[in-house]
């Protein structure tokens, strides 16, 4: 009997679980058409930021005042104005070429956190057709009176704000730094979002030490960031009644297989497809497939969550008791 991989992500019902995660492949349509060839079971658009949506209507605001050519108009608020293909227009048009080039669920995503951008742009994206929308609020603070608990509450009020402008489901791509992270993800899906994206990748900044220069991080991920996610899958797979993707450090079928059996619902992979291109996800749903037929599993709801800390023969090693044995063992 053929191995069953169709799951439900987030309420999309989904051929298998691999699809390319947030990146710039989707900026070519023909590259989404590979994509989808390759037999990407849903595409995850790259970020709108809310840098390039406040930076354009500053420019046309300043443009208004101090007349078109005016440096005051040029001036930019974005970090890179190259480094953004597709101005906020453009993106609400890729969603419509992109869901009229695949048949596959499309999922777009808004990277930012000021209410106002994101309800607005949320009901833009929804209006363009995209299925989903993955909200990235990549907050790090370095301001003294800021806390975690205020930062988590702007999360979940970002989130809650959406769900109330929108229906398609919202998913969160967060970042791995939050002491209390199921206790947040709770309060989300509360809030309304289906799904949780673990995790954002933080890019750390390079010392260039002869030059005294700052620059930065390459931004393709290792194999070595996996186990990070693999741990907070396991932790809180079995307790939140969310859909959850793992995002970071999947390259290979293994890889892959240990995300759903530490309980991941979607697996998204970009440095290993822009490394190795489109087609690696054929590789990644045959081995899987091939993997699962050899082991005798029936589908891959069956073989989700196996490795959680509530079904793996030792939960012990998920908790402190995990920590203090590894150290112990050191010879
Ligand atoms: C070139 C590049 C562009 C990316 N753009 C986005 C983006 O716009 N929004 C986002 O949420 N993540 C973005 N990411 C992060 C990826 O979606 C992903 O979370 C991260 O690379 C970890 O997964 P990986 O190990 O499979 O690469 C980008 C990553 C890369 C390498």
């Amino acid at each position: 009997m053929d191995v069953d991989l169709s799951i439900k992500y987030c309420g999309l019902e989904l051929k298998h679980p691999f699809m390319p995660g947030a990146s710039p492949m989707v900026d070519s349509l023909d590259t989404v058409r590979q994509l989808e060839d390759a037999g990407a079971s849903a595409i995850v658009m790259h970020s709108l930021f809310e840098e390039q949506i406040v930076g354009e209507e500053l420019g046309m605001t300043r443009a208004r005042e101090f007349g078109e050519n005016s440096p005051e108009a040029a001036g930019s608020y974005l970090p890179d104005p190259e480094g953004y293909k597709l101005g906020p227009d453009e993106y609400l048009r890729q969603i419509e070429q992109i869901k009229k080039a695949v048949a596959v669920p499309v999922i777009a995503s808004l990277n930012g956190n000021h209410r106002d951008a994101w309800v607005r742009y949320a009901k833009l994206i929804e209006q363009a057709g995209a299925d989903a929308l993955e909200l990235n609020t990549y907050e790090m603070t370095f301001q003294l009176d800021q806390t975690t608990d205020a930062i988590e509450k702007q999360t979940v009020d970002l989130v809650t704000a959406v769900r109330a402008a929108t229906t398609i489901p919202l998913t969160v791509k967060m970042l791995p730094f939050f002491a209390g992270l199921p206790s947040l993800a709770q309060r989300l899906n509360k809030a309304g979002a289906a799904g949780l994206v673990l995790f954002n990748r933080t890019y750390q900044p390079v010392i260039d030490l002869e030059e005294l220069e700052m620059s930065h991080a390459y931004p393709l991920s290792s194999h070595d960031e996996l186990p990070l996610r693999l741990r907070w899958l396991g932790m809180i797979s079995p307790s939140v009644q969310m859909s959850l993707a793992a995002s970071g450090g999947v390259y290979t079928v293994d890889d892959a297989l240990r995300a759903v059996m530490c309980g991941a619902h979607a697996v998204q992979m970009v440095s290993a497809l822009l490394r190795y291109g489109p087609n690696h996800l054929t590789t990644i749903i045959d081995g899987v497939r091939e993997w699962m037929t050899e082991h005798e599993y029936e589908s891959v709801n069956q073989m989700r969550g196996s490795m959680n800390i509530k079904n793996c023969p030792d939960p012990r090693i998920y908790t402190r008791w995990g920590y203090i044995k590894t150290l112990m063992s050191w010879a």
